[in-house]
């Protein structure tokens, strides 16, 4: 999503600088031109070099530096830019760039960009609390920059507090965001549900199945990307939080059907990827049960179908979008739950087809409506989620 695209990445005087290296190198691997700008401060906490060999592209220090090809004319590398991010940005330079000082490379440059600014503060907490750098920063805003909210935890000055530069991997993700996908969703509100659901026997027990939630993160992360308000309610998964997405965390079918219910009449699209259990036991022992040694049975009873409730209680103009995993007779048993339940999409998968179903980064899917199939080939679940909205936003389009 980000080939070809290019992004400059503005270093200031921080110790967090060396985490820039390994953004770099992340964007580099994806196959994003990376240019790097460095503060003549941020030069003695990591060596342009660094940057240099792992961009392939000179390091840019100082204005004044003759000795490359954008030295004379800074404003060509501004007009190549689709994003630029200046981590770690310090109190100094963000002042700097909210009060329109360009004295620098960095500043000049930035100051030349037409393309979204992304700030991610590092500095000790003090500093960050100042109200003078938060008024900065409130500038900033006013501007249409991203300040990236900086993570809470031991900072090289020996304090804990606000003011660590996130993680490379969520500073790449916001870069992703903002260059990788097109906002087409923005203003759309869009309810995934993921992962598997429990229902307990006793206290100890549960029964479940073996959805990850992959397909459903996948789904609320890329539709975060295009810019839609997501809300993503998920069962018991072993996968972060998604940036950039409002998470319900809950348990069994029951806690879904209400989670998902109070929620529904505020969206656009309801995307039912969760794998929510059809039955659960009748009665929940609220001590352990004892084994004894016969055999033992337990008596289940079906459990609420939430798709089913939507496709009765839909919003006017409201899409709905259901999953249908099977190991035979696909397309037909997909199409029979697409008109049982109301719904205007569901996507099929077969589970014993190599590449499809739980846990896998991919999946094979076809995505069914009452007027189209369409067969989509093996893909990573990030493609799948992408397409699939894709097709939704056609079909929701007035
Ligand atoms: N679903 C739901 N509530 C349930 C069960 C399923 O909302 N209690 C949703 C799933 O999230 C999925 C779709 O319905 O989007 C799957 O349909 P379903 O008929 O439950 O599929 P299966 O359970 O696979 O059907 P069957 O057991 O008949 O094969």
């Amino acid at each position: 999503m980000l080939k070809g695209k290019t992004v400059l990445l503005g270093v200031t005087g921080s110790i967090a600088a060396y985490k820039t290296a390994s953004l770099a190198s992340m964007l580099v691997k994806k196959g994003v031109k990376v240019h790097v700008l460095m503060t003549k401060n941020a030069a003695h906490f990591i060596n342009p070099i660094t940057f240099e060999s792992l961009t392939g592209n000179k390091c840019l220090v100082d204005t004044f530096d003759r000795n490359f090809e954008f030295s004379v004319e800074h404003v060509a590398l501004a007009k190549q830019a689709d994003v630029v991010m200046i981590a770690p940005a310090s109190a100094n330079v963000i002042g700097k760039i909210a009060h329109g000082i360009a004295d620098d490379m960095l500043t000049t440059t930035v100051m030349a960009c037409r393309c979204k600014k992304i700030l991610a503060p590092a500095m000790n907490t003090n500093m960050y609390e100042n109200p003078i750098l938060q008024d900065n920063l409130d500038i900033c805003r006013r501007y249409g920059m991203e300040v990236i909210t900086p993570a809470w935890g031991y900072l090289a000055c020996g304090d804990t507090g606000a003011g660590k530069m996130p993680e490379p991997e969520v500073l790449y993700e916001y870069i992703l965001r903002e260059a990788g996908y097109p906002g087409d969703l923005a203003g759309r509100r869009i309810l995934v549900t993921a992962g598997p659901t429990r229902e307990s026997i006793d206290p100890v027990r549960y029964i479940t199945n073996h959805s990850t939630g992959k397909m459903g993160y996948a789904i609320a992360r890329v539709a975060a990307y295009r810019g839609a308000d997501v809300t993503l309610v998920s069962g018991p998964v072993d996968l972060p939080r998604p940036l950039f997405v409002e998470t319900v965390l809950v348990e069994s079918a029951r806690e879904m059907f209400e989670a998902v219910t109070a929620r529904s009449g505020e969206q656009d699209i309801i995307v039912k990827a969760a794998a929510v259990a059809d039955y659960r036991p009748a009665t929940v022992g609220t001590e352990k049960i004892k084994k004894s040694d016969g055999d033992l049975s337990i008596a289940l009873e079906r459990t609420d179908d939430i798709l089913g409730w939507l496709g009765q209680n839909r919003r006017d103009g409201q899409f709905l979008c259901g999953f249908s995993m099977e190991t035979q007779n696909m397309l037909e048993n997909s199409r029979a739950k697409l008109a049982k339940k109301h719904i205007d999409m569901i996507v099929a998968n077969n589970l014993k087809v190599e590449g499809a179903g739980f846990g896998t980064d991919t999946n094979v899917v076809t995505l069914i409506t009452r007027d189209s199939e369409t067969e989509l080939p093996i893909m990573a679940k990030e493609e799948v989620a992408d397409c699939l909205l894709t097709e939704i936003l056609k079909r929701t389009k007035a």
